[in-house]
């Protein structure tokens, strides 16, 4: 199991330092949770600020895109040092040719699953990507509430993994803390994703171990 602390919830007047907390912790990458205020009402950063974060680390970078006309920026995030970029399918009409630029881009394919978005429609989809991201809160904003049955979710994306891409990564993402990685991994999930529980702890790298050990 691996920890992508997401840096939603960092101390942007100190973001620098709060990746080294988390690397020299042992996290495993960093999640960039980007939004426009058009895909989810809040805006948060873009290609300059994972720029940035490229420069203070050599930990993977995955990029969520929480953003409209996705398939127009993801040229730019590649350019700024994302590793990995995952669109959601609803702000993505032609999902094939953004998938395939995407690896034109030589950047790692994701696909983000919003809460009750039907996983039946997203069967062959998941054979094309490398990594799926199962929301497990609605997007927008850091430190929701886990949503109950976000793990069911997991399951059943782990259940399609096997007959359409056995070595498709699940990431779960939202709400996530130290009690529900045994849940995770039960699940099926190979990475987590955390910003409230890790940067909104008194002890980022305490939160980071425990998570880590548990
Ligand atoms: C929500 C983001 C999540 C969120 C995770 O739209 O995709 O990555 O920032 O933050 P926590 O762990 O606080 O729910
Ligand atoms: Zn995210």
């Amino acid at each position: 199991m691996r920890l992508t602390p997401s840096l939603l919830s960092a101390d942007f007047t100190r973001l620098a330092e709060e990746i080294r907390t988390v690397e020299d912790a042992g996290a495993h990458g960093l999640h960039l949770d980007v939004m426009d205020g058009h895909y989810v009402p809040n805006l948060t950063f873009g290609p300059m600020v994972v720029a940035a974060v490229r420069r203070c680390t050599d930990l993977p970078l995955d990029a969520h895109l929480m953003i409209g006309n996705a398939p127009e920026h993801i040229g730019a995030y590649a350019d700024a040092g994302a590793d990995a970029i995952a669109v959601h399918p609803e702000a993505v009409p032609h999902l094939h040719k953004t998938i395939s630029d995407l690896r034109s881009l030589e950047v790692r394919p994701g696909l983000a699953i919003n809460p009750l978005c039907p996983l039946a429609s997203l069967e062959e989809a998941l054979a094309a990507v490398d990594y799926a991201i199962v929301m497990s809160v609605n997007p927008g904003w850091g430190g929701q509430r886990f949503i109950e049955g976000s793990m069911d979710r997991v399951r059943q994306v782990r259940k399609l993994a096997e007959r359409h891409n056995p070595s498709l990564e699940i990431v779960v993402d939202g709400g996530i803390n130290a009690s529900r990685v045994a849940a995770a991994r039960d699940a099926g999930a190979d990475v987590l994703v955390a910003g409230s529980a890790v940067f909104g702890a008194s002890d980022p790298a305490a939160a980071v171990r425990e998570m880590l050990a548990a």
